[in-house]
């Protein structure tokens, strides 16, 4: 095509960096044609090969060149406590990396849900004071692609979107796409049926948890919880979390970990 690439810069502050691994295996488009068709990736500290300095001259020059036109991705969020000396980047808090990014960037993306909520470093007490994207630039425009980590075709679909229209996608009241974040994974379920039959899963290895019935009482969060999985489901499509026969443990929603996520009944 003609359309000039989508210059994106991606940065991680406290992640565990899976956010990246999940979008490398999209397939739906390929992530390397996305990659190398679709976007400029001038940035992304896991999988460039510049490092240390060259790395961050990179970046300083990227956003120079791209100044108000490219996206600025963040996976992982930003501690705050004791000056941000918990994410130390470049020989300085991260924060004043990201600060730099955000403030010449057209839009802004979330990636997961560090990056959107705070995810398991904001866990209670969040020792680093571990803070989302949104509260520490509310003013600029940006999406939340949340889930632990984001669903690898959501992702490649938002970038696409953003290409293609020139605008970010129509966000729900929390700053999430509607089109993948509008229904509750409880009620795109294969197995609700069995929830509105009563037929629950009781024990892990009972004959209900062999046919596949709800796991509601075995501490299922599909009913609290927004995300895509069982339409778009993982692994090329293969699977989701309910189909391998665990509950979902809302791993997309707010403060999931201080919620008794796992393995609470
Ligand atoms: Fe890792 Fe989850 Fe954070 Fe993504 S949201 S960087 S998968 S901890
Ligand atoms: Fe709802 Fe979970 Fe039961 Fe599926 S397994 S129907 S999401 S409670
Ligand atoms: Fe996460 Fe639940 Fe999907 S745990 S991966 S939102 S099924």
């Amino acid at each position: 095509s003609t359309k000039p690439r989508l210059p994106v810069l991606w940065i991680n502050g406290l992640s565990c960096s899976c956010c990246t691994e999940s979008f490398l295996r999209t397939a739906h488009p390929l992530a390397a044609d996305i990659i190398l068709s679709m976007i400029a990736l001038d940035y992304q500290d896991t999988i460039m090969a510049a490092a240390g300095h060259q790395a961050n001259e990179t970046y300083e020059q990227a956003i120079e060149k791209y100044k108000g036109q490219y996206i600025l991705a963040l996976e992982g969020n930003v501690p705050m406590n004791e000056q941000g000396m918990y994410c130390i980047d470049g020989g300085k808090p991260f924060y004043e990396k990201l600060k730099m990014g955000v403030e010449h960037a057209k839009a802004v993306v979330a990636w997961g849900t560090c990056a959107s909520w705070g995810c398991v470093q904001a866990a209670s007490p969040n020792p680093t004071a571990a803070t989302p994207l949104h509260k520490l630039f509310p003013n600029k425009p940006q999406i939340k692609v949340p889930g632990c980590p984001a669903i690898p075709e959501v992702m490649s679909a938002i970038l696409t979107y953003i290409i293609t229209y020139d605008r970010l996608p129509s966000l729900d009241s929390q700053g999430r796409p509607e089109m993948f974040y509008g229904v509750r994974v409880h009620d795109q379920c294969y197995r609700r049926a069995h929830f509105d039959a009563g037929q629950f899963v009781e024990s892990w290895d009972d004959e209900g948890a062999r046919s596949g019935l709800c796991l509601y009482k075995m501490g299922c969060k599909g009913p609290t919880t927004y995300n895509a999985c069982p339409s778009t489901r993982w692994n090329n499509g293969v699977s989701f979390p309910i189909q391998s026969g665990h509950g979902c443990i809302g791993c997309s929603e707010q403060n999931f970990w201080d919620q008794q996520s796992f393995y609470d009944r």
